[in-house]
């Protein structure tokens, strides 16, 4: 997690700071916060607030004013009715490891952390669900399913760490969304805080149901900026009966994509489809991943379904991608083998850190069939900008994490430079800003490059009836229109 006593070290982008709420304001916060919650579920002092400053993303951490430690769905409900008459910012916060600034108290106020509502509260096996609390982190969500039999596919890098509660305001992917799809599709029904402390309902139970608009869907992927989740209902489906890892080692990072292009083109059914990149390469090497020194970058799939599909499936796809020019295709022999190539993988975001001074990863997407040519204008805008880039992630859904490393503090106007002319690129191609992080904070500035005025304004109008008094997680998702918004 980002420490806020790196905030001096200018460890981001350049972006001006967002206005804060009034001392007298805040001070009345506190006082009723006090009365409503107990001061144990309150930190207001420093040392304290660090822990509430930052998430994973590049985004600066700025310090909250008041950290409140929810324990119920009424310790939510009060904090945002306090906060709304104050017209004090909330944060909602879960494990803290988003990767876009969403957690980021950008505009100091109250974090409220979910964190502590963690309660798994049903498995129905025979409706195939889980009812859980925000606060609950996934790995737990994915043992105790599976131990049912029971599956549930969202499985983000940080599933180790991270909450139910940021995956739904992050709509978060991972790598089996290439076959399962992401957050949004396994949210069946939410109980939820409204910006002004009115609890609601919505979504629903069954596997159908159409009733009215479909506000559980539009709620997940809203980046904490229309209500604050207290309660998920979530679909499940049934485990996979067999599993199988394959690495094709490839001598470039273009012959992956060819693979990829090929394998998507096909209609082959993997679960996952992987790269990574030369750079990224060098760095599973030395987080102890033994290669053959043919491996110059490499394609991770995993198919499953029953034992006799996923041997014809591993056929398939070893086939196309020795095809492409891979050097070698592997299939990992044990649950121990693919282990250790998967925590190779999941830990690539913090490898990858350690590589240069500072880093800044993007998520963006193209049409599958564009992986080659956006591989090669990252290489170019590199070259042409003077910052190092590197890529990896879910090449079979088109989703690339393009990183720009730099050492030099003055360098940061490059990285910006680079960074919108990628997002150009990608918008060229058709494709879309952020595929899983979210737009949080640090892709707020370019959103317009994607979206039209009307789309825009049409997203803040739909935020105004939810929270017509702007405090739930402001500074994310929207361009800032003159000096800040809080
Ligand atoms: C990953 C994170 C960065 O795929 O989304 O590793
Ligand atoms: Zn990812």
């Amino acid at each position: 997690m980002a420490d806020a006593r790196r905030i001096d070290e200018g460890s981001a982008l350049l972006r001006a700071p967002y206005p804060r709420a009034s001392a007298a304001a805040l001070d009345r916060v506190k006082v009723e916060l006090s009365r409503a919650l107990g001061d144990s579920k309150l930190r207001v002092d420093e040392d304290a607030l660090f822990a509430f400053a930052g998430d994973e993303s590049d985004q600066a951490p700025v310090l909250p004013d008041i950290a409140v430690l929810a324990a119920t769905p009424e310790d939510i409900a009060e904090t945002l009715r306090i906060a709304t008459a104050y017209g004090v910012p909330v944060t909602p916060r879960g494990a803290g490891t988003g990767k876009s600034g969403g957690a980021v108290p950008v505009c100091g106020g109250i974090v409220l952390s979910v964190i502590g509502m963690n309660a798994l509260e049903e498995i129905d096996a025979s409706e195939q669900l889980a009812v859980v609390g925000p606060g609950m982190i996934l790995a737990d969500l994915h043992a105790a399913v599976e131990r049912e039999g029971l599956f549930y596919p969202p499985d983000p890098n940080s599933l180790k760490t991270c909450a139910i509660g940021g995956n739904i305001a992050e709509n978060a992917g991972g790598p089996r969304a290439f076959k399962y799809g992401v957050t949004r599709d396994y949210v069946l029904g939410l109980e939820v805080v409204a910006a002004d402390g009115t609890p609601m309902t919505i979504g629903r139970r069954t596997r159908k149901g159409v009733t009215g608009y479909d506000l559980a869907s539009l709620l997940v992927g809203s980046e904490g900026t229309l209500a604050v989740t207290t309660r998920a209902t979530l679909r499940l489906i049934r485990k996979p009966e067999a599993l199988a890892t394959l690495l094709g080692l490839f001598p470039s990072v273009d012959h992956t994509m060819r693979a990829v292009e090929a394998i998507v083109a096909a209609g082959l059914a993997a679960r996952c489809l992987e790269v990574l990149d030369e750079t990224c390469v060098v760095g599973i090497r030395e987080e102890g991943v033994s290669l053959d020194a043919r491996a110059a970058a490499l394609l991770i799939v995993e198919v499953d379904g029953d034992s006799a599909s996923v041997d014809r499936q591993l056929q398939d796809v070893g086939q196309r991608a020795m095809d492409a020019g891979a050097v070698e295709v592997l299939v990992a022999q044990d649950a121990a083998q693919r282990d250790r190539l998967w925590e190779a993988r999941r830990k690539l975001s913090y490898v990858t850190k350690r590589m240069a001074r500072w880093k800044i990863s993007e998520d963006v997407v193209v049409p599958r069939m564009r992986l080659a040519a956006l591989v090669q204008d990252v290489r170019a805008i590199g070259e042409r900008v003077g910052v190092r880039t590197l890529c990896y992630g879910h090449a079979g859904d088109g989703n690339l994490h393009v990183n720009f490393l730099w050492d030099d503090p003055e360098d940061v106007v490059k990285v910006e430079r680079a960074l919108e002319a990628l997002f150009r690129s990608v918008i060229a191609m058709r494709g879309t800003l952020t595929g899983e992080h979210g737009v949080g904070s640090s892709k707020a500035p370019y959103l317009a490059l994607e979206q039209s005025g009307y789309v825009i304004a049409l997203q803040e109008r739909i935020k105004a009836a939810f929270d017509p008094k702007g405090i739930l997680n402001p500074g994310k998702i929207f361009p800032r229109r003159g000096h800040g918004s809080c």
